[in-house]
């Protein structure tokens, strides 16, 4: 059974296996690297790890287009429940674990904040650890470093996804401690090159992961796909 991961740029991820999409943190239109529209994405299921625009943007039409079910933390599902009229949401909370027929899914902690576009609350920002087709992957989303990674890698992770692009998260070199911390087999770049202040040379990176730690970089450029 194999996993595609497929990097839309920015930090928005498509996952599919076995006929199944899971789509994180669709934002596309406006996106200066998105390499499709929102109209052109297909989920069945929408995971949001916080309330920033460049993470909720294209929720709700995706959603409303392919009844996708919604996750999110609490204050931000019942805002799509709310706001955007999505009824096929779940709200969780940090630490708490999701599961549906084909994945399973722990909403991590992650250190950053959450506003949603409107000004409105938007609880606290996460990660999520998936566990799909026997393979756990780990999103840190929009996050700084932070100790716990270690007991976050306890768990087995196949594949983290790091944020790298530094002012909004943490940066390279954070980056490198972090997968010491949660010591995946492959790790994948993400929230970098959006825009210039997150500008990275993640070749540069990429280098130092090999050097530095026992993980293997996979870097993509927005479009391309990881399979495993
Ligand atoms: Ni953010
Ligand atoms: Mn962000």
């Amino acid at each position: 059974m194999t996993i595609e991961m497929k990097w839309l740029g920015h930090a928005t991820w498509l996952i599919e296996t076995e006929g199944h999409r899971i789509l994180l943190d669709p934002f596309l239109n406006d996106s200066p690297t998105s390499p499709v529209k929102a109209d052109e994405v297909d989920a069945d299921v929408i995971l949001v790890s916080h309330g920033h625009f460049d993470h909720v943007s294209d929720v709700a039409s995706i959603a409303s287009r392919n009844d996708s079910q919604v996750i999110a933390n609490w204050e931000i599902a019942e805002w799509f429940a709310k706001n955007h009229s999505l009824e096929n949401t779940v709200g969780m909370n940090i630490g708490g674990n999701f599961q549906s027929e084909f994945f399973k899914l722990k909403m991590t902690h992650a250190i950053h904040s959450s506003q949603l576009p409107d000004g409105s609350y938007g609880g606290n920002p996460g990660g999520f650890l998936l566990t799909l087709a026997n393979k756990n992957i780990y999103f840190a989303c929009d996050t700084s470093l932070f100790s716990d990674m270690q007991l976050i890698g306890k768990s087995g992770v196949d594949i983290a996804v790091l944020p790298i692009g530094d002012l909004f998260t943490m940066g390279p070199e954070d980056s490198i401690e972090a997968i010491k911390l949660i010591a995946p087999k492959q790790v994948l770049p993400s929230h970098y090159g959006t825009w210039p202040p997150i500008e990275q040379d993640a070749e540069a990176w990429a280098n130092k992961v090999r050097d530095q730690t026992d993980a293997e970089p996979v870097v993509l450029t927005p479009g391309e796909s990881h399979t495993f």
